[in-house]
């Protein structure tokens, strides 16, 4: 496993010139009083070490000698009898495959060093202000030695945007990660139909979803669960959980767990009783009708716009046809008309980030889908109480996500276990 890490960081390397990277890992936040968030890594740092202690730092000098050094806490017996296990410098550069290791408090006094005769120093600009001035600094230290001869880097650059290239295109062990995170949770999105009945809590369905991510290992949700009944599900961001499930409703469920630093994320809309009707039903045929229309796009050698103009023109058609929208679908397109009730794109690239990194267009167009690329697919549509709007719609939410990795010959639908099919969703909350 560490040669995975390893081999990501010689790739890296020889894209850095003759320059230094710093990549530190993401600092302990506290909740309050004593206690603190649960630790979350930084993403790209741990694309590139797999180590997972917080207050440590990557440092990787490019050219003819490229080394790569770790920067990490010391053993120390008393806090990890509070606090756990640490790995101490000899044992993480052992264990993660690093040419060198040392004490975190030892960085600034070696980065001086290390930045000497280096012409750029890489780093994760302006993420952090902190960093931002404590690089700056040293370049400072470097430059106050220059009458030993020594010159100082005179470039910064963002190293985030050589990563996030990496990481865009996703690696068969990365793949393999993925769709275990995306079947935990397809298993969570079930159980929580099974469970979804009138009288119950939104919140009661939520530690549904999260007693099968944490049953299989996956202790955090990749974003917090929305689960929203009724009008909530016009809210697109809901996080209150907290109303009661009603007849005659529709629940939209949008929740993922993360495993082992993957993201998954799945939306599914479901009648609270277990039947689709009226209506409801028809917007909810027009929403999946345009999921599955632009899981068809999302190929190798298509833009990434063309699933999103896919969804939009069937979902158009549907808002025509649900007195939604007026005109053609050309005009509706035109004047954005449909923007009342779809107001998102239709999707975003996934991995170790829910909202993962990597750009969208480049040189000013929409990129080109490739084999290792993961995105989202996830049209919509959000109907409030309005003037013109036909009644029977009022307070609808409907949204379908899943998972869709681009493969050489097409796509491979990582969550396309969860039941989506009218057929599918009804006939397993019969059996509930
Ligand atoms: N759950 C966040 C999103 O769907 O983008
Ligand atoms: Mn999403
Ligand atoms: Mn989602």
């Amino acid at each position: 496993m560490p040669d995975i890490y390893a081999k990501r960081r010689t790739r890296l390397i020889k894209k850095l010139g003759k320059g230094i990277a710093i990549i530190p890992n993401a600092p302990e936040r506290q909740r309050n009083g004593d206690a603190h968030y649960p630790y979350r890594f930084d993403s790209s740092f741990h694309y590139l070490t797999g180590f997972a202690e917080p207050e440590s730092v990557l440092v990787l000098v490019a050219g003819d000698e490229p080394q790569s050094i770790l920067f990490c806490r010391e053993k120390n017996p008393e806090r990890e009898t509070w606090d756990g296990y640490r790995f101490g410098p000899e044992a993480a550069r052992e264990e993660f495959g690093f040419d060198s290791a040392h004490p975190t408090e030892k960085l600034d006094e070696i980065l001086v060093d290390l930045m000497a005769d280096r012409t750029v120093v890489h780093y994760p600009m302006g993420a952090d202000t902190d960093w931002d001035q404590r690089i700056l600094k040293l370049r400072e230290a470097v430059q106050r030695r220059v009458r030993s001869g020594i010159k100082a880097p005179d470039e910064m650059r963002d190293i985030r945007t050589p990563i996030n290239e990496m990481r865009l295109i996703k690696d068969a062990s990365e793949l393999s990660t993925m769709r275990r995170a995306a079947a935990i949770s397809v298993a969570a999105h079930k159980r929580a139909m099974r469970f979804a009945r009138a009288g119950a809590f939104e919140y009661e369905v939520e530690a549904e979803l999260l007693h099968e991510f944490c049953r299989h290992g996956a202790r955090h949700p990749a974003y917090t669960s929305i689960v929203a009944s009724g009008a909530n599900a016009c809210v697109l961001h809901y996080i209150s959980n907290d109303a009661e499930l009603e007849h005659g409703d529709l629940l939209l469920i949008d929740a993922g767990c993360e495993f082992e630093g993957y993201a998954s994320d799945i939306t599914r809309t479901f009648p609270v009783d277990g039947k689709f009707s009226g209506a409801k039903r028809h917007a909810y045929e027009i929403v999946l009708a345009a999921q599955l229309a632009a899981i068809d796009e999302a190929k190798p050698g298509q833009s990434w716009d063309a699933p999103h103009q896919a969804a939009l023109r069937v979902l158009i058609q549907g808002f025509i046809d649900l007195k939604l929208c007026k005109g053609t679908v050309d005009d509706v397109l035109e004047n954005e008309s449909y923007k009342k009730f779809y107001m998102h794109r239709t999707g975003h690239w996934l991995g170790m980030d829910v909202h993962d990194v990597g750009e969208y267009k480049t040189d000013g167009e929409w990129r080109i889908l490739q084999p290792g690329m993961v995105l989202t697919v996830e049209p919509g549509c959000y109907i409030r109480p309005g003037k013109g709007v036909p009644r029977p719609l009022w307070n609808t939410g409907i949204r379908i996500e899943d998972d869709v990795a681009i493969t050489r010959t097409g796509n491979e639908v990582l969550t396309e276990a969860a039941p989506k099919s009218i057929s599918g969703i009804e006939e397993l909350m019969r059996k509930s």
